[in-house]
């Protein structure tokens, strides 16, 4: 069954570019961007590792850890790193997980058989410190990701897990956020000392809290 928000992302034991990892205990306190790539020396996958290498410190900032997936060896991952660099102008600065049984990819519902038997579309698992599942998004393997969108959304996962508010559509950080309906005015007038903005009762716009 695939893995649905809040529920706990599987722990397991894999391989990759940094050694071995026991999932969970390399989650530690961090969140965590977990997601897979269709394959190895691939051209819209050399793009998308080379641009999350870009991001780190974005993630860093986030207190965020970034790892990818696929179906291809630990080998295979170090030999094409160098291609990486080369054409992306950025060497790999986190680790990618060899799956060529197919253990993690498996877990985590990764491979798609009405896309592809064999590969991993490109999926994004957005994992809080709680283990959880916060997040999921994917893509077929023609489109490539978006990674202002992957630090925007943890911007507001981060935001929303510990304010009672909601983002908008298309919010960045920083603009203003809709207080959850479960919050009557009474309990708004304390938990929002900035006040908001009423457009409907039950649409209220207020500042971010943590600005
Ligand atoms: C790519 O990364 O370009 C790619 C990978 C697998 C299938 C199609 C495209």
């Amino acid at each position: 069954m695939s893995l649905r928000i809040n529920s706990v992302a599987p722990n397991f034991t894999a391989d990759t570019t940094q050694g071995k990892i026991d999932f969970h205990a390399w989650i530690g306190d961090s969140w965590v961007i977990l997601f897979s790539h269709p394959k190895d020396f691939t051209p819209v996958c050399t793009t998308e590792l080379g641009a999350f290498a870009k991001a780190k410190g974005e993630f860093d900032k986030r207190n965020a850890k970034i790892i990818g997936l696929s179906v291809d060896s630990v080998e295979s991952h170090n030999s094409w790193k160098n291609d990486i660099e080369e054409t992306q102008g950025q060497a790999l600065n986190y680790p990618l997980i060899g799956d060529p049984d197919k253990k993690v990819a498996d877990l985590y519902d990764m491979i798609h058989p009405n896309a592809n038997d064999t590969l991993t579309v490109r999926s994004v698992f957005i994992i809080g410190p709680d283990k959880k599942v916060k997040l999921t998004l994917t893509y077929p393997a023609s489109t490539g990701r978006n990674i202002q969108e992957v630090l925007r959304v943890l911007d507001s996962l981060q935001l929303t897990a510990e304010h009672q508010v909601a983002t908008p559509v298309n919010w960045q950080d920083g603009q203003d956020v809709i207080i959850v309906p479960a919050i009557s005015d009474e309990d708004a007038k304390a938990k929002f000392p900035k006040g908001w903005k009423a457009l409907k009762p039950y649409l209220r716009v207020t500042p971010q809290p943590n600005k």
